[in-house]
């Protein structure tokens, strides 16, 4: 199991969000979540991306409990093994295009969180990849409001993919996207875990997308149910 979490529990003062939730995931599965608003599907994204500590409850990721790493060591592993794709894209305005996608191989390399390390000039090839398999060919220089909404996730999937994470972690990707731009993006998902062996995780309303998943888990009063 690549995921493995267990009786997870978080609180936001007396707001029992998640309340003992446990599930795994397989390496290459793509998951769904659904849930209405509200139900904890950021908080769970949040907490098995190693961002936001749960009160109680275990989770392994690739074999490894998380949250018994110090900070430097779960932020290096954070770099490495995990992707994220936001509703919003989280673009840096001030970069473009392929400068978004480099950072987190550049914030890798100096932070020394990679066992090996690439040149500058590497992680901008393997990022020139990266946009010509997402379609993003000739968009290199743009900065994120010169590009349109797909374009921009897009973007941001391949900034989620720099570093060859073994999991992906997207909340809501298309929420905010026409529905063949969507249908496109969520193409890419499963052509991505085919060529990348990712393990994705996807938070969703769209019904149509939670089909196509592997699996769907429905969160519902803080369980899977
Ligand atoms: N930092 C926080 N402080 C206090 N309460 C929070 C915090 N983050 C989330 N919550 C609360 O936790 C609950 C779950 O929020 P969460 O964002 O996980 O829901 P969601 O399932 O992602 O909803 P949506 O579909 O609207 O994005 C909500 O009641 C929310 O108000
Ligand atoms: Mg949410």
């Amino acid at each position: 199991m690549i995921i493995s979490c267990d009786n997870i529990t978080k609180a936001f003062g007396t707001n029992k969000v998640l309340k003992g939730l446990s599930f795994t995931a397989k390496e290459r599965e793509v998951l769904s979540i659904v849930g209405a608003s509200g139900a904890g599907k950021t908080t769970l994204l949040q907490i098995l991306g190693t961002i936001l500590v749960p009160d109680s409850g275990k989770i392994y990721i690739d074999g490894v409990d998380v949250f018994s790493l110090n900070q430097r060591s779960l932020s290096s592993f954070r770099n490495q093994k995990i992707g994220f794709v936001f509703q919003f894209h989280h673009l840096l305005p001030e970069f473009t295009a392929i400068e978004n996608i480099m950072l987190p191989a550049l914030i890798g390399k100096y932070e020394k969180a990679s066992v090996t390390y690439l040149s500058d000039k590497q992680i901008r090839s393997n990022a020139e990849v990266l946009l010509a398999e997402l379609g993003l060919w000739g968009k290199a220089d743009s900065r994120p409001s010169q590009l349109s909404g797909g374009e921009q996730q897009r973007v941001a999937i391949a900034r989620a993919m720099i570093n060859n994470p073994k999991i992906i972690f997207a909340d809501e990707p298309s929420g905010n996207l026409d529905s063949k731009t969507k249908q496109d993006l969520h193409d890419l998902f499963f052509k991505m875990r085919d060529s990348h062996n990712q393990t994705i995780i996807i938070v969703t309303h769209d019904e149509s997308l939670a089909k196509r998943c592997d699996r769907c888990l429905v969160l519902k009063d803080g369980v899977f149910v």
